[in-house]
């Protein structure tokens, strides 16, 4: 049985509603029609959800940006562990996936498109600052192109200081964060269906910072 999230406080309940039946059986679908473009065949599970929660710095300035949404697994756990949902962008591909998303967590900000296009999408969302970014997207498959360009679009947005956090079942770095100026580490490993799932956080190396 999977173990339940904690409970939401009253602000971040607001906006959030059940998950509607079936959204194992959507995310299966999609992955049977595109399991690379997907990348897993199941929603993440509530534990993943949690773990990923911790890594949010809310106390930064900026939205909080989820690359990936699915339907909304991660999501879910974002806003229970505080995340006030008017803070939340997320950024899905697959438009059958972004309208459940914006059905079913009323007040949330939903972008369709894709990630690869980070920078564009979030300038005409109007986001010049994130907190942190919080990404579930099958990034070890991309081009090493679409990678630069993913990073880059956020990393622009999260200053001196910020972390893009990505969930993986890589086994190591999905991305070769020092060939992108980035360093990294694993912060978490959680074993969900009987295979480790590891997050990742990155940031950039202090000297491509720049000054505070
Ligand atoms: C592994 S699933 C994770 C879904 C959900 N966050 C979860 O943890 O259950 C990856 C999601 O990223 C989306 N995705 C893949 N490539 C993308 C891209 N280039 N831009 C935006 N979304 C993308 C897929 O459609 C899928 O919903």
């Amino acid at each position: 049985m999977p173990d339940a999230l904690p409970r939401a406080p009253e602000a971040a309940k607001r906006g959030r509603r059940a998950a509607p039946p079936g959204d194992r059986h959507i995310f299966f679908r999609h992955w049977l029609r595109r399991p690379l473009a997907i990348g897993a065949v199941l929603p993440s599970g509530n534990r993943v959800a949690r773990a990923m929660a911790r890594e949010l710095s809310l106390e930064r300035h900026g939205a909080v940006l989820e690359l990936g949404g699915g339907t909304g697994a991660l999501t879910r756990g974002l806003i229970a562990a505080g995340c006030p949902i008017d803070r939340l962008v997320v950024v899905e591909r697959e438009a059958e996936l972004a309208d459940y998303l914006a059905r079913r967590f009323a007040g949330l900000r939903v972008v369709c498109g894709d990630a690869c296009d980070a920078d564009a999408l979030l300038a005409a969302a109007g986001i010049d600052k994130l907190a942190t970014v919080v990404s579930s997207l099958p990034i070890k498959w991309f081009p090493r192109a679409a990678q630069r360009a993913v990073l880059d679009g956020c990393f622009a947005r999260l200053g001196p200081g910020g972390r893009f956090v990505q969930l993986t079942n890589a086994l190591a770095s999905p991305i070769p964060a020092a060939e992108l100026g980035l360093a990294g580490e694993e912060v978490a490993r959680i074993w969900a269906h009987f295979l480790p799932v590891q997050i990742w956080r990155y940031r950039r190396h202090p000297a491509a910072d720049g000054p505070c």
